[in-house]
């Protein structure tokens, strides 16, 4: 049995869990909105779902309450940030402010940002900029089990390392990219292995390496007692993009890089690049916005392929899913549900 809720009375409980974890109530409750949030949107595996997994991780000492970001360098136009394993929902805002003030002042601003524990949905901080007018542009890497492999390679060798544009638009609302550059969430391979589906081909190889639609290759240790591996997208274009993000936002970072076995820790860290561009410093912001309004308006007055609604830009299907989770509600999964009461019981909210 699934579960709905208003987004204010979940995020009421998730708070409660997190400050029973250790979070002053101000904390939590910022982690937890912008958990909701991520439910709102429609992505819900990077919504209250991830609660067992923080709770598990502040209980292992890999995630730090209360931390607050460190700044180690500091010269206008660039800055170089450390997460101290705080809640990545807190350190990265904290970080988008500080770079976002900067930009405004010199027209940009390059942030590095290591060891921040999960940032969530990566397009928080890029509506963060965009509401300032600013372009925001941000390459994620994941420090946590290698679920992606290389193209041409038979295992999981790094995360699903997302990336992001955000692009204000003058009179419109926003183009907010926001992808993992795995094909597929590997929180959707446990769904689909749970309901027992096959999914799309080009998704995920075997622990040998061969293709498979077979989910539960990613979800289950198999008979060699190795995973298989989710693929990129957009083949070897995609796993570009995906060693970028690794070398962009884990090692120019400092925040490190994943190169080792998988181990059994449940943190999750995030090395993230930021790069903040003021359109008004840079002396094009009449252009650009004309030229951007005039080319989302060819774009979207096309003609529409069969089987679609309307050509939609980035950021327009989250949106339009908020509106609707708003008045009806979020749905959790019965398993979620009962993972995040577990959860709130390891450290003491009673059911
Ligand atoms: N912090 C982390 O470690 C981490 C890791 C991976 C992913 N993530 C987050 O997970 C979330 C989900 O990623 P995903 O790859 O599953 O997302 P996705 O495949 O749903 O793609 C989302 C992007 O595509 C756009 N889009 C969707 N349908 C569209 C359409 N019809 N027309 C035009 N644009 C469209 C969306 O607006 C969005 O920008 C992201 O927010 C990402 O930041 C975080």
């Amino acid at each position: 049995m699934s579960k709905t809720l208003q987004a204010q009375d979940l995020q009421t409980q998730v708070a409660t869990i997190l400050v029973a974890a250790g979070s002053t109530p101000a904390e939590a409750d910022k982690v937890a909105a912008n958990l909701v949030l991520a439910n709102l949107s429609g992505h819900d595996s990077h919504g209250v779902g991830m609660v067992p997994r923080y709770v598990d991780a502040v209980l292992e000492g890999g995630l730090t309450p209360n931390a607050a970001v460190k700044v180690n360098l500091d010269i206008g136009t660039m800055l170089a940030l450390d997460g101290q394993r705080g809640y990545g929902q807190v350190v990265g805002e904290q970080a988008m402010r500080l770079g976002m003030e900067r930009a405004k002042q010199h027209g940009s601003c390059i942030m590095t940002l290591g060891n921040a524990h999960h940032l969530g949905r990566i397009g928080h901080f890029a509506e963060m900029a965009v509401a300032e007018g600013l372009v925001s542009l941000h390459f994620v890497n994941v420090l946590s089990r290698p679920v992606v492999a290389p193209w041409g390679g038979a295992d999981g060798r790094f995360g699903t390392n997302p990336c992001c544009i955000g692009v204000p638009l003058q009179g419109k609302e926003p183009f907010i990219l926001d992808f993992a550059t795995s094909r597929v969430a590997q929180g959707k391979m446990r769904v689909a292995h749970n309901k027992g589906i096959q999914v799309e081909p080009g998704t995920l190889i075997d622990e040998h390496g061969n293709p498979t639609t077979d989910p539960g290759v990613v979800v289950v240790p198999q008979s060699n007692g190795l995973f298989g591996a989710l693929m990129t997208f957009g083949e070897h274009k995609g796993y570009g993009m995906a060693v970028a993000c690794e070398l962009l936002g884990g090692a120019l970072s400092g925040g490190g890089t994943w190169h080792r076995p998988t181990d059994q820790a449940r943190a999750v860290v995030n090395g993230m690049l930021t790069i903040l561009i003021d359109p008004r410093k840079l002396g094009t912001q009449e252009k650009f916005a004309e030229e951007a309004d005039a080319f989302v308006n060819w774009l979207q007055n096309g003609p529409v392929a069969p089987g679609f609604e309307a050509v939609q830009i980035a950021g327009e299907p989250e949106r339009a899913t908020r509106v609707v989770r708003k008045v009806e509600g979020v749905t959790v999964d019965d398993q979620t549900w009962q993972e995040i009461l577990a959860a709130g019981k390891k450290v003491g909210v009673a059911t």
